[in-house]
């Protein structure tokens, strides 16, 4: 990212502790550079520890000559809630409570719902769903028995105002996101715990590329089919990050936010116009191209 595109001033976000999930990759890591940026201590996670250490290497060594801020990495799947336990001890160890969690570690791929075995629906419903909420219910009580304030800010997409064909169990999880977003914002708000979310239309990462639009196939709210006529910078993603989870606008509470250049009011920012005309050969050929992907990365984890 161009941290000279940053709107914040230096140092905004010094003595903010702020975990990302997935923030070895994509628009986490993009996320937690922003944060460490300005100053915070930056907790990232996800499930392979080579790639964690690599971006925690990167981040540290580009931002050396800053105040303040740094990058701590933890492998931890969010799937599963004592690894979350055991990793959120080891943050509190390291410096206390938390300030801020960005719920954005995420898992997709596009495939028509009647391809969908239950297992590929729990692959996504559980790091989406009950992931997020396992690592919200595990920092929340810790907050709330401490009486500390937070910012709880979670990645989804405008599916939660649409639905989306041929993403149903990604629609689905951000969906129930969504709805834990306005709960919460409403029953922990008096114990000082904020909820927000960001809808982000097209921002291109490598791990989406690969599942979402595998040969180039897919397609959605960017280049020509959006009003803006170009995909998302990272640095517009992470100023709207910083701007919730950073002092100074703590009145925000129980929103989602769309950042996708009216991607969603020109076209429901949705994958249909291009899938729905795809016939069995064609996604047969793009489950093979993302279930090698999925393997690849199975492989890094392995040996992670
Ligand atoms: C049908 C599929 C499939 C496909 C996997 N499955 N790919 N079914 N079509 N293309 C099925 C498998 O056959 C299996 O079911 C089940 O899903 C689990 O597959 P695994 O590979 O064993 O799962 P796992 O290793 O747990 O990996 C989880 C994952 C993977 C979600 C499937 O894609 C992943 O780790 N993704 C993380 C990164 C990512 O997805 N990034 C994109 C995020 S984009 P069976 O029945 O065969 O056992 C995003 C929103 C973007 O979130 C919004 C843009 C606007």
């Amino acid at each position: 990212m161009d941290v000279s595109k940053l709107m914040f001033r230096d140092g905004l976000m010094e003595g903010e502790r702020i975990l990302v999930t997935g923030g070895g990759t994509g628009l986490g890591r993009e996320m937690a550079e922003g944060f460490l940026k300005l100053g915070a201590t930056v907790y990232i996670c996800g499930r392979r520890q080579n790639k964690l250490d690599e971006t925690a290497a990167e981040l540290t060594e580009k931002h050396a000559n800053e105040p303040g801020g740094k990058v701590v990495a933890h492998a931890c799947d969010i799937r599963d809630p004592q690894a979350i336990h055991e990793m959120v001890d080891k943050i509190w160890a390291d410096g206390g409570a938390l300030t801020g969690v960005v719920n954005n570690a995420a898992g997709n791929f596009i495939s028509r719902t009647e391809d969908l075995s239950v297992n590929g629906f729990n692959a996504i419903a559980d790091i989406v769903m009950r992931g997020t909420f396992y690592v919200t219910l595990d920092i929340g009580k810790r907050l709330i028995d401490e009486g500390k304030k937070a910012s709880f800010l979670s990645i989804l997409t405008t599916w939660v105002w649409s639905g989306s064909a041929f993403v149903v169990p990604s629609a689905m999880s951000k969906t129930a996101i969504h709805a834990m977003t306005q709960s919460l914002a409403t029953e922990w708000g008096r114990y000082g715990l904020r909820f927000n979310a960001i809808a982000p239309g097209l921002f291109p990462t490598k791990g989406m590329s690969a599942r979402l639009s595998p040969g180039g196939q897919g397609g959605n709210s960017g280049g020509n089919m959006n009003p803006m006529g170009r995909a998302g910078e990272m640095h517009e993603l992470a100023n709207l990050a910083v701007f919730l989870m950073g002092p100074g606008a703590e009145y925000v509470n129980g929103q989602t936010i769309a950042i996708d250049g009216a991607g969603y009011q020109a076209n429901g920012g949705t994958f249909y116009p291009v899938l729905q005309g795809l016939g069995d050969a064609e996604w047969d050929q793009m489950r093979a191209m993302i279930k090698g992907t999925n393997e690849k990365d199975k492989a890094d984890r392995a040996t992670g």
